[in-house]
This record gives C-alpha cells, structure tokens and sequence, in this order.
C-alpha cells in the first residue's frame, strides 16, 4: 500500500516510519494515524522486522491532533469516529518501538511518544501537552501516561498550565532514554532500535508486555504473570540457543522460535 501521510522505509532489521505531513507541522489526522496503525501492523507480521522507530523527522516530531479537523465536531461526532481509540494499533505493536523526537511533541504528538516504549530526544525537542488552551484536555493518554512517568506534580503542570518542556528536563524526569544533537536523532534511535533487534524476540515480546503490565497491574499479579512468562520462555529454542551460546563463549543466533 503506497501512503499519503507517512513515510515507511527498512534500515535492516529496523522498520522506520516517518509522519509526513511538514506544512502543518505532521499534525496528527485521523488519515495520518490511520496509516500509521496499518504501516505498524505490516511491521509487526514481517518476520524480518525486530524493531521499529517512529519520527517526525529532522525539524518536528507532531504539534498534535488535527485543530482544523477538530474545531467544529461535535461531542457525538467525537464518540462516533472514537479518533483517539483508534490509535490503539500503537500500543498494539508487540516489537520495541523507538521514538526519535526532534522539535516539538505536544498535545497527541506528545502523547504518541508517550506510547512509544523509548524515547531519543534532539537537543531542540519540546514536549508538552497544550491542549487547556484550546479548552479540553488530552484524549489519547496525556494525563494517565505522565503522572505514570514522571509523578503527580510534573504531570499536573504539564496537563493544567500546557506550557512545554525541553529536552533536558525530560531527561532529567525520565521521559527520555537518549538526548542527542537534533541531527542525528534518528540514526541513534534507530542503532538503538537495531542492537534490539539482535535480541531474542519472543524474550523482548514479553519483556515488552510484562514492563506495561507494571504500568496497569498490582504487584503480585505483575509478578505472577512475570513469572509464567519467564518459564514460558524455557519452551522456546532461543532460550536453549542463548544459554548454551553462553556457556560455548560465543554469540547466540537467535530465530524468533
Ligand atoms: N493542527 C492543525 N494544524 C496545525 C497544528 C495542529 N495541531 N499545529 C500546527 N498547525 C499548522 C498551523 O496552523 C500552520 O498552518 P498555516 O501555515 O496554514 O497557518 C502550520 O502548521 C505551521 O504552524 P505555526 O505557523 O503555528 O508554526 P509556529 O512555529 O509559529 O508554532 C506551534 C508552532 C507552537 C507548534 C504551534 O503551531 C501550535 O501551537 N500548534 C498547536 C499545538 C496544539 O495545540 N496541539 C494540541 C492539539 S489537540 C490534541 O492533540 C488532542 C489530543 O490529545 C489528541
């Protein structure tokens, strides 16, 4: 399928999708996201794919939904299209996804880096959550995903005075794993993204699933889904490979199996 609004490309093991719409700053359409999620679906059910980095590219990484689509819908038309429902193929992606954010990410832009399981920020990035001032509030995960990250206090500033933060000082709150000069952002996000996909996937698949379920679950039902998920992985041939790599001092091949 050719793309309007998002660019797809391989960089080995490494699927690269890039929102593509400059003019207005890669806001988020209900078109953008819907090849999104279709684009991340194809990446998720090719085998030669092990991870994957989402940008904006060089300059911006989203300033956010779509205002001039938004501006005049009504509450049921909202509901009916469930716009921010449907970018749930995001969090659907079971490989490592790698967000490489230069410029701004605010409102859904930001949050769709917040879905993202690691985030390398340029040193120009800016992320934050505006929409109070255009008289509603986050719809795609804004104030459930920061105070999960970054604690009640960041997460309310962020949310009620929708002023943003620079690369820095999601660094120092840990909402980034990497700050780097915004020219090479993405290369970084994706050498990161290919030493993951070196890693054994079914392992990285449910390192990936039990790391969200902390985010959503007690204690003791994260630990005990931890723990089926850790013997589980003695019936898979790359837990055999990887041990016995290790004991023969030499690097594992793994297959995904
Ligand atoms: N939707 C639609 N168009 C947008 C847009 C958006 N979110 N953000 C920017 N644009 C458009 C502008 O209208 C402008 O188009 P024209 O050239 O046709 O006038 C173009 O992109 C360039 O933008 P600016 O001229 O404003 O660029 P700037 O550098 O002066 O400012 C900015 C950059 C601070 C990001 C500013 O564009 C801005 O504040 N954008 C809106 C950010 C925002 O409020 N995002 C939240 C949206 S609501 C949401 O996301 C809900 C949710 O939770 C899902």
């Amino acid at each position: 399928m050719e793309y309007e609004h998002i660019l797809v490309e391989r960089d080995g093991p490494v699927g690269v999708i890039t929102l593509n719409r400059p003019r207005v700053l890669n806001a988020l359409s209900p078109e953008l996201i819907a090849e999104l999620g279709h684009a991340l679906d194809r990446l998720d059910a090719d085998p030669g794919v092990g991870a994957a980095v989402l940008t904006g590219g060089e300059k911006v990484f989203a300033a956010g939904a779509d205002i001039a689509d938004m501006a005049e819908r009504t509450a049921v038309d909202q509901l009916l299209r469930d716009q921010t429902g449907r970018w749930q193929a995001v969090t659907a992606f079971t490989k490592p996804l790698v967000a490489a954010v230069n410029g701004y990410a605010l409102g859904g832009g930001c949050e769709l880096a917040l879905m993202c399981d690691l985030i390398v920020a340029g040193d120009t990035a800016r992320f934050g959550q505006p929409e109070i001032n255009l008289g509603i509030i986050p719809g795609a995960g804004g104030t459930q995903r920061w105070p999960r990250t970054v604690g009640k206090y960041v997460a309310m500033e962020i949310n009620l005075l929708g002023q943003p933060i620079d690369a820095r000082r999601a660094y120092r709150l840990g909402l980034v794993n990497r700050v780097v000069p915004a020219e090479v952002t993405v290369a970084v996000a994706v050498d990161l993204a290919r030493q993951l996909a070196a890693r054994a996937p079914l392992a990285l698949r449910l390192a990936k699933e039990a790391v969200n379920r902390a985010l959503e679950t007690p204690l003791s039902e994260g630990l005990a889904a931890e723990r089926k998920s850790f013997y589980f992985l003695f019936a898979t041939e790359d837990q055999k490979e990887g041990m016995r790599a290790f004991l023969e001092k030499r690097r594992p091949e793994f297959k995904g199996r």
